[in-house]
């Protein structure tokens, strides 16, 4: 068969390195890509945000499967355009996306089914968004209600911070129509966790339990990330927890969703805070993380074609999951700058003594062929990724590797797996 992936991140290298061992593949594209990618896709030259484009390209070279890496396309409805043009495709409609979508109609959800998660009020005014936050005081958390590129959220500490939020967001619109209506939360505190599963809107099953590192200096400070590294299992996840998110959080949100006329398919992600009161809920996420899937698909012995499949066609149940014992870990090497700004086009050396490493695999995220050379082309440029016997084992050869890999201004959190390494390693 002929798969066509979607993006072009660390994710979508992972998604492509693991559809690649499916015996029942036989030709993989990738739109658009990236240098790593096309080691074992032929890359598409069309963005996600071009469904149109995307759907003319399934149709044309005749696509018997997509599978969409990133959140934009989903939430633009690119499941829906594929089904009525007859293509297949893995991921949630249009209608149930807007758990990503929209952060507004995610809580409205979230309180309708009694799924625990950080109070919060609602505002499409500039002035009553202000007098509320003056009211109540910092901490808080500033939210733009749509898709923001993974920044649309601010912590605020001060009461100046959070007016300066809303202004930014409501007034001067740097998140454009994004930004028209906002959320100010009740700031939590706690552990994060991701909490990943596949479910076919009816039968779930969790992902093995990863954990993300976002900010982007060691010790968890500085700005927020798309993700410096991740590790699974994550110790904290214990098999009480997940149970404890699964009935609690996951459960009700695949029913309510169904109940909604809006039946979930695909993967779905919990942003969790593990609060001294439980598991709430931070944000959904209607796709894999990244790079949660970096440190979580490398584990999965299962067909992920296989997975798909039965997730399309709603048997989920008839097939559980088979993990990989050993840990692993992902450390992602950015760019000097990032998420602030940063150079691209640096030349990235090393990369070839790894191709025959065992356990050791390079997945790419911001890079570009320039020739026979490969470039940094992003903030996030590659996910060094480890398995190993155990935690600390897995975390020691991932830094190892590190070590041979160089380009100009790389940067990575030296920090990966800590808290795992802190709790000592539960399987699950
Ligand atoms: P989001 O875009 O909703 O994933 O938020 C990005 C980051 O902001 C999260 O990973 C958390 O670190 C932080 N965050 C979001 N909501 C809250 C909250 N209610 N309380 C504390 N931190 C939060
Ligand atoms: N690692 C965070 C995310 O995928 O949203």
């Amino acid at each position: 068969m002929k798969v066509l992936v979607i993006g072009s991140g660390g994710r979508e290298h992972t998604l492509v390195w693991k559809i690649s061992q499916s015996p029942k593949v036989d030709k993989i594209y990738c739109a658009p890509g990236n240098a790593g990618i096309a080691e074992l896709a032929e890359c598409i030259d069309i963005t996600p945000d071009d469904i149109n484009g995307l759907a003319g390209f399934a149709l044309s070279d005749q696509i018997d499967l997509t599978v969409v890496g990133p959140e934009l396309p989903l939430v633009e409805g690119i499941v829906d355009l594929f089904e009525s043009r007859d293509l297949r495709i893995f991921g949630p409609s249009r209608q149930a996306a807007l758990l990503e979508g929209s952060k507004v109609f995610s809580k409205e959800i979230m309180l309708k089914y009694g799924v625990p998660t950080a109070g919060a009020e609602i505002f499409s005014s500039f002035e009553k968004a202000k007098d509320y936050i003056q009211a109540k005081g910092a901490p808080l958390v500033v939210k733009a209600d749509g898709l923001a590129g993974g920044k649309g959220a601010v912590v605020c500490h001060t009461l100046d911070e959070a007016l300066k939020a809303v202004e930014a967001i409501m007034q001067k619109k740097i998140f454009g129509e994004s930004g028209k209506r906002i959320l100010v939360e009740d700031c939590l505190f706690g552990e994060e966790a991701s909490f990943i599963v596949f479910t076919d809107g009816e039968n779930i099953v969790p992902m093995a339990s990863s954990q993300d590192h976002k900010r982007i200096y060691d010790g968890d400070k500085g700005p927020n990330t798309g993700g410096m590294g991740a590790y699974s299992p994550a110790p904290m996840i214990t098999r009480d927890l997940s149970e404890k998110i699964m009935q609690e959080i996951i459960r009700p949100v695949v029913n309510g969703l169904a109940s909604e006329g809006r039946p979930y398919k695909g993967v779905l992600y919990a942003g969790l805070i593990i609060t001294d009161e439980g598991p709430k809920v931070i944000e959904f996420n209607v796709r894999c993380g990244d790079p949660e899937s970096q440190a979580v698909i490398p584990r999965l012995k299962n067909d992920l074609i296989d997975i798909i499949n039965d997730i399309i066609d709603g048997r989920l149940s008839a097939r559980s999951l088979d993990w990989d014992e050993r840990p692993c870990v992902c450390i992602v090497c950015a760019s000097d700058g990032y998420p602030g700004s940063y150079q691209k086009g640096k030349l990235i050396s090393g990369l070839q003594e790894f191709s025959n490493a065992k356990d050791i695999i390079l997945f790419h995220a911001g890079t570009k062929l320039s020739g026979q050379e490969i470039m940094t082309d992003g903030g996030r440029v590659l996910g060094v990724t480890a398995l190993g016997k155990d935690i600390k084992e897995t975390i020691d050869k991932a830094y190892q590797a590190i070590e041979k890999i160089d380009f100009e201004g790389i940067y990575y959190r030296k920090d990966i797996g800590y808290r795992a390494l802190e709790k000592g390693a539960i399987k699950r």
